[in-house]
């Protein structure tokens, strides 16, 4: 259950209703459990949209908005009670409860879909639908439409327009409510928890999985059951494959150990990264190339502001990364040429920044008309620039004159950094929702020499 009110929810789907066109209906079905492997499920995920409308966590549900219904405007299909199924598995709210306990007017067994549904489109004109999200329902819904059509000479009227849901929904999930921002400062916290105590109990000798398994300590203990998405803990040249999810090797002093993890808190991702020594000091080398992408990390974040476009914190990132590659002697000419070549991409190959909230990868469009669309007050973002030498890159003899004293090339080869903040938009400028976690070299070095 979310700490999350009806009040919220029925703000929500009043909102959506409000922007959708009259005579229309909306449908946002539910995930469903997915198979592992023999008689084991992975967990269940709950659909992003139909947990923002309503919170509902069960598998095998569809929700259905239709506005100025008189008998009710929002209907809840979900799985009947089952006394056999809920002492093996675990509770089931069903129909009868559904209204009650999340606001919906009226609720229906999942069952009778295909007897509820077909009588709740016709004559509307309108479908609002995110397609292509669950194809067997898809396939339902057309199925649906095309009775309805064989009808026609009857008098039945066909929906005769497919609009995609995510236009009015993806928008409206983009600007972040207060109890929302409340939400995500928690998971932040909790995920900055973890990364501290990463920090603190890494050393030679410890694997990048026990150090994982720290992370997970800490979120559970916290009161996050699930992870966001799958921790990255990637020592020495590991740290330079962008979703390495192994967590296999053993660290090594003189290496630096990257960790990407956030937890899921209340359905809300926090998503942070930090990249500190296993020894826990920073050799000189590490040194130079850390603090070029902090500078890049907090160039970004100056930019965060509203009004901003969405890409200016990725351009001053790159900006600041280019001038130190340039410095290092990594990349040659000007500043301008390789930017607008995009040489530095063997090095900064992704982008800086993207939507985060109910899913990590959040929705929204980054450009309205073709323009990076402005910041807003509400919008959260990551800001995550780095820098990665693959251990096989190809070195000029121009390359190996550093202007920049104490780095050395042959030490820096192998090596991934990578700093990733978590960014709320605000009418002023921005918080941070991950600042609790250590990001200069000071700050970690004292933390991890404490530990
Ligand atoms: N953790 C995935 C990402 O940073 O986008
Ligand atoms: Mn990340
Ligand atoms: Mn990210």
């Amino acid at each position: 259950m979310t700490q999350l009110g009806q009040a919220e929810f029925a703000q929500r789907r009043r909102q959506l209703m409000d922007a959708m066109e009259p005579g229309s209906i909306a449908l946002v079905p539910g995930a469903v459990m997915q198979r592992r492997n023999r008689d084991i499920d992975y967990a269940f995920r709950q659909d992003s949209d139909l947990l923002y409308l309503c919170g509902f966590d069960e598998p095998d549900a569809v929700l259905v908005l239709v506005p100025e219904r008189s008998q009710g405007e929002v209907i809840m299909f979900c799985r009947d009670r089952d006394a056999r199924a809920e002492q093996w598995d675990g509770g089931i709210c069903g129909p009868e409860r559904v209204a009650e306990r999340y606001g919906v007017d009226d609720g229906f067994p999942i069952a009778d879909l295909d007897d509820i549904l077909p009588g709740l489109l016709e004559g509307r004109r309108r479908i609002y639908l995110t397609m292509g999200e669950y194809p067997v329902f898809d396939q339902r819904l057309l199925s649906y439409v095309a009775s309805i059509r064989s009808r026609e000479a009857g008098g039945a009227i066909p929906p005769g327009e497919f609009v995609s849901l995510k236009h009015l929904l993806h928008e409206q999930r983009l600007i972040k409510s207060e109890a929302e921002i409340a939400i995500m400062r928690e998971a932040a916290d909790i995920s900055a928890q973890a990364h501290i105590r990463a920090m603190q109990n890494c050393q030679a000798g410890t694997t990048e999985a026990q150090l994982e398994a720290e992370l997970i300590y800490q979120f559970m203990h916290s009161g996050a059951r699930h992870s966001a998405y799958p921790s990255i803990v990637g020592s020495g040249a590991n740290a330079c494959i962008l979703h390495y999810t192994d967590n296999d090797s053993t660290l090594q002093n003189g290496e630096l150990v990257l960790i990407d993890a956030g937890c899921e808190y209340q359905h809300y991702a926090a998503d942070i990264t930090r990249t500190f020594p296993v020894s826990g000091e920073f050799s000189p080398t590490q040194r130079v190339l850390y603090d070029i992408v902090l500078a890049a990390n907090q160039a970004a974040i100056a930019q965060c502001q509203p009004g901003a476009p969405f890409n200016a914190p990725h351009e001053a990132a790159i900006a600041t990364m280019v001038e130190g590659l340039l410095e290092l002697g990594l990349l040659q000419g000007s500043a301008t040429d390789n930017i607008r070549s995009e040489t530095y991409l063997q090095f900064c190959p992704h982008k800086s920044c993207h939507w985060l909230g109910l899913d990590v990868h959040d929705v929204g469009d980054y450009r309205l008309a073709g323009e990076w669309r402005p910041l807003q007050p509400g919008m959260v973002l990551t800001v995550e620039p780095g820098i990665y030498i693959p251990a096989d890159v190809t070195v000029s003899d121009n390359q190996q004159s550093s202007k920049i004293r104490g780095f050395a090339l042959e030490d820096a080869l192998g090596t991934g950094i990578r700093i990733e903040d978590d960014v709320l938009i605000t009418e002023t400028g921005c918080e941070v929702l991950s600042q609790r976690v250590p990001k200069t070299i000071d700050e970690i070095e004292v933390l991890m020499r404490a530990a």
